[in-house]
């Protein structure tokens, strides 16, 4: 990588919680190839936006996660996904709620911040605006793991948390930052609950100035604390991303008792994650690397 330039850099994550140990090893191969993808968007000089959109739709495409094909079921066995994503360089944002039919609701999102006037479409409007995007729709069945399946039949008092929530964060070779997260939400969900993910400073935050994040865990109590931008303003007093993500999760865990996990990114390209679950599996890669490595 030429000096002159900003190195590139990505992280990713699948979701805090506790996985069972074969979800654990396909979650360990699924952030690695997410990495690995956004990555050579990065050296192929391509946007930090395109790299975070890239990297979250081989998540999406992996049933391993609770996002796009693996997403959870909500109370009437239907797939619901949020996702958003935000330019660090402009503060453009796009955000969909409660999405059916869209197996890469993050693209979905990109579209809704490429349009430019809203930032956020839910229900028949975001069907409508998928359609004039040229998204195509898939079957809702296209979208349902049998591990989800077998999941919701088995567990309808489910009060398990949004485990494999996806997310990246990166910064491109002009140092512009980016930040994208999707999910299918909480196991058992109430029909047309929307959680952080689609709520820009929630779930998903980019500022080139302050930073990049993404968050994972309790969509409802993510919301309270708005965590992605909150944890970005402690970055902004000057904390390094490492002690600044683990400040922010003792923060929330403090006020809310609830799961969460975090992965950051701050304008120099250094990076930052922390969990309160058992796990977090995140892979990165950084400057002159070109190999991931993972985190759980
Ligand atoms: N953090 C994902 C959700 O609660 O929907």
């Amino acid at each position: 990588m030429p000096a002159n330039l900003p190195s590139p850099v990505i992280l990713v994550h699948g979701g805090a919680g506790k996985a069972a140990p074969d979800l654990t090893e396909l979650r360990r191969a699924g952030v690695q190839r997410a990495a690995l993808a956004g990555w050579q968007v990065l050296i192929g000089g391509g946007s930090a936006v395109e790299t975070v959109e890239c990297a979250v739709r081989v998540l999406e495409d992996d049933p391993a996660f609770n996002a796009g094909r693996g997403a959870c079921l909500n109370r009437d066995g239907e797939v619901e996904l949020d996702a958003s994503i935000m330019d660090g360089r402009t503060l453009a944002a796009g955000a969909v709620g409660a999405v059916q039919r869209i197996a890469n609701p993050v693209t979905l999102a990109r579209a809704v911040m490429g349009a430019g006037r809203h930032v956020l479409f839910v229900g028949e409007g975001a069907r409508r605006f998928a359609a004039e995007a040229g998204i195509e729709e898939c079957a809702p069945e296209a979208l349902i793991a049998e591990r989800q399946r077998a999941r919701w039949a088995a567990s309808r008092e489910a009060k398990a948390g949004a485990l494999g929530t996806v997310g990246a964060v990166a910064r491109d070779r002009e140092g512009h930052l980016a930040a994208a997260t999707s999910t299918g939400g909480l196991p058992f969900k109430a029909p047309g609950r929307v959680g952080d993910s689609a709520l820009i400073g929630c779930g998903t935050y980019a500022d080139d100035r302050l930073g990049a994040a993404s968050c994972t865990g309790d969509g409802e109590a993510i919301i309270k604390l708005v965590l992605a931008k909150s944890a970005l303003d402690l970055l902004e007093a000057g904390r390094e991303p490492m002690g600044t993500a683990k400040h922010a999760v003792e923060l929330f865990t403090a006020r809310t008792g609830a799961d969460a996990g975090i992965i950051l990114l701050d304008p120099r390209g250094r990076i930052g994650y922390a969990r309160n679950t058992a796990q977090m599996t995140c892979a990165f890669i950084l400057g002159d690397e070109s190999a991931p490595q993972v985190v759980d």
